[in-house]
């Protein structure tokens, strides 16, 4: 072979390497469980490709590949798709409700199966994402990333002083125990603007209170990049390519997924739910 020949091949071959993807991830985008257990699928011996049986979860695989579970053909990845919603109070923020009562995402007509990112009560409102990839959506409620999430609280009690600020920004004492640092900013006498990196249930509504300063109403008004900006209630917007990757940064950075990838946060950065400076002082959130 020439030495052109042999450009050509290199060429090809490292396309293939980047459009490929270890199975179990290939198996959680497929739609057939979440990457954890498809990886326990693989070790169960449930899975062949090409008619061999692979018990390597890394083994790369793409879409040229016939991926066999239980005498099932996997077809390929399905396009990721993340929608930013606004939800309505009284909405809930599950996939699906026992009783019937009306979820975010029935607010976006979309054949692909939807799951909401992380949960706001049902009475909030604001910012909230759908999307398809299990795996993003892992990563941005994962406490590891410490995503951060800003909030506007109308509050009880106001206005709302120094010290209730301060001990929002150092931390407060929960009874599931105290709350890492938080910038906390007053837009108005008895109007908050909260970012935490955490995500622990009704956790804005319990730190208001901790200070004397009962939650009245509750918006989420930004996830890490993405903005609820002017998107009305009940409305949604299909994020872009670029909005998408800036999410995938936020929760640990990484892209496409290489067959020599460990799955990992790469490079620094948080680790925890803290946000904000030394004191959690700032101005405009984020
Ligand atoms: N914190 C709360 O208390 N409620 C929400 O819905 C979101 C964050």
């Amino acid at each position: 072979m020439g030495g052109q020949g042999l450009v050509e091949q290199l060429k090809i071959h490292l396309a293939l390497w980047l459009q490929s993807m270890r199975l179990a991830k290939y198996l959680a985008h497929a739609g057939v469980a979440s990457r954890r257990a498809a990886e326990r699928l693989i070790a169960e011996g449930r899975v062949s490709v090409d008619g061999e049986t692979v018990l390597d979860p890394a083994r790369a695989v793409d879409e040229e590949n016939r991926v066999v579970v239980d005498s099932r053909v996997v077809s390929g990845p399905e396009t990721r798709v993340v929608y930013a919603v606004h939800k309505p109070v009284g909405v809930l923020s599950t996939a699906r409700d026992t009783h019937g009562r009306p979820t975010v995402v029935q607010l976006v007509a979309e054949e692909r199966r939807l799951y909401p990112v992380g949960r706001l009560d049902a009475d909030s409102s604001g910012l909230i994402l759908l999307t398809n990839d299990g795996e993003l959506a892992n990563r941005l409620t994962h406490p590891r990333y410490g995503v951060p999430k800003t909030y506007r609280a109308r509050v009880a009690r106001g206005p709302v002083g120094e010290r209730a600020l301060q001990a929002l920004r150092t931390g407060v004492q929960l009874d599931d125990g105290p709350t890492v640092p938080a910038r906390v900013r007053r837009v108005s006498g008895d109007l908050l603007e909260l970012t935490i990196g955490e995500g622990r249930n009704h956790q804005v509504r319990r730190m208001c209170e901790a200070v004397g300063h009962p939650v009245l109403g509750l918006e989420r008004v930004r996830l890490g990049p993405v903005r609820l900006g002017t998107l009305a209630p009940g409305a949604h917007r299909r994020l872009g390519e670029a909005e998408i990757e800036q999410l995938r940064a936020a929760a640990g950075g990484e892209g496409r997924d290489r067959p020599d990838s460990r799955g990992g946060r790469r490079g620094g950065g948080r680790t925890g739910g803290h946000v904000g400076g030394r004191d959690g002082r700032s101005g405009d959130a984020l």
